[in-house]
């Protein structure tokens, strides 16, 4: 067999930046043996030019022919199953699936014999660290989420002492310590603000502590010990959540910026802040919901849109890490390297998943929806 053919389309996705290949994967993936093709345009949003993919070594094809004759189809957000015709039988497609969202696009795959694999379900184990698009994708949301909420902030973050007299420094608090939380966390800090943090996860108390903020914790109920399912959050008991509500609601009103990022896998992100709450905010504070394309953290918040609400400002972008595309594809096409290469052979010029991995985040195969999370 000779070497795979690894294709990479340009995003149609509305407001996606973002491309699943840059230079360096794609010298990287033709080091293994792989030929690649990349479709004409793909990486101009995130700065990338067709000139440099032929650098690098890739065949620059105009769309529909980029597809033709590939092995392995990478994407950041899946293609439509039409945008595929001319792959090979049988084809890999590795991207985001969004599958509780997309099952008829996750039906169309299986239909029409492509292997779906969803890297968002990449499972949460340390050798798979360097695969995790979800990682990769939200450190960089926390950051920009941070600097998009300083922009709007009509304050400056840290204290500064000036001829002309003192400005104090900004309060900010950051709701959900996962990794976005915890970029949130840092990148307010180094702008000089005061920061919080709050989590259902004890675990993330002393996480937020070595980042020199402040844990706020419901005491009165207990959270979740240690890093939970997988590392991810659940649904709260009616109780916690009350203790939560009453705990944030006397935090908030002190607040300059909030910074909301609380998610749980496969459920509507869970409310964490009530248009009541917002009320008692002092006007002028910025509120980044980073969780608004998921059903949102935050009453009232409407993505890429700055509402305005007793003179508080409520934002939220529905794709952050687009906002970064550069650097967001420069780390999510190490994410797909990094999970390709793990098992290539390069010999044999063939990539075989191992169980652990493949069962996790293989959604179709031979015709059927396969993955047990799909079909619980
Ligand atoms: P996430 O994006 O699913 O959620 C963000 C944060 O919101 C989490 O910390 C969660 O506990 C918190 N949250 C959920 N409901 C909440 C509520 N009602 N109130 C306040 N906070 C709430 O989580 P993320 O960022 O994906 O990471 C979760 C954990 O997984 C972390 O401990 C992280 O270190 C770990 N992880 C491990 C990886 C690996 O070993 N390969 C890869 C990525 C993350």
């Amino acid at each position: 067999m000779g070497g795979l053919r690894i294709a990479v389309l340009k995003e149609t996705a509305a407001g996606e930046t973002r491309v699943a290949a840059t230079p360096e994967t794609v010298k990287k993936f033709i080091g293994l043996g792989a030929s690649f093709a990349v479709e004409q345009g793909a990486g101009l949003a995130a700065s990338i030019s067709d000139a440099d993919y032929s650098a690098a070594g890739a065949d620059v094809l105009p769309a529909g022919e980029a597809v033709k004759g590939a092995d392995i189809v990478l994407g950041v957000q899946a293609p439509d199953v039409a945008a595929l015709s001319g792959a090979k039988p049988g084809a890999w497609v590795a991207a985001i699936f969004d599958p509780f969202r997309e099952k008829e696009r996750v039906e169309a795959y299986a239909k029409a014999g492509f292997e779906a694999l969803a890297m968002e379900f990449m499972p949460r184990i340390t050798r798979a660290q360097s695969m995790d698009v979800l990682s990769s994708q939200s450190n960089l949301a926390g950051y920009k989420a941070v600097l998009a909420a300083a922009d709007q902030y009509g304050r400056a973050f840290p204290m500064m002492m000036t001829a002309a007299g003192t400005i104090s420094a900004a309060k900010a608090f950051i709701m959900g310590v996962g990794v976005a939380g915890l970029q949130a966390i840092a990148t307010a800090k180094r702008l000089g603000a005061q920061v919080s943090a709050t989590d259902v996860r004890s675990a993330t108390r002393e996480q937020i502590q070595s980042l020199g903020a402040k844990p706020i914790f419901v005491e009165s109920v207990a959270g979740i010990e240690g890093e939970g399912a997988g590392g991810y959050a659940t649904e709260m008991s009616e109780e916690y959540q009350k203790a939560q509500a009453e705990l944030v609601s006397s935090h908030i009103a002190k607040q300059d910026i909030v910074i909301t990022t609380a998610l749980i896998p496969g459920r509507p992100a869970p409310r964490l802040i009530s248009d009541a709450q917002i009320a008692t905010m002092k006007p002028g504070s910025v509120i980044f919901d980073l969780a608004v394309a998921q059903g949102g953290n935050v009453e009232g918040s409407v993505a890429d849109q700055v509402v305005e609400k007793y003179g508080v400002f409520i934002m939220g972008y529905s794709n952050t890490p687009a906002h970064l595309a550069a650097d967001a594809s420069a780390l999510f096409s190490r994410n797909h390297f990094n999970f390709l290469s793990a098992f290539w052979d390069k010999e044999a010029g063939t990539v075989t998943l191992d169980e652990e991995i493949g069962d996790a985040v293989r959604l179709t195969k031979g015709g059927e929806v396969v993955n047990e999370r799909l079909k619980a």
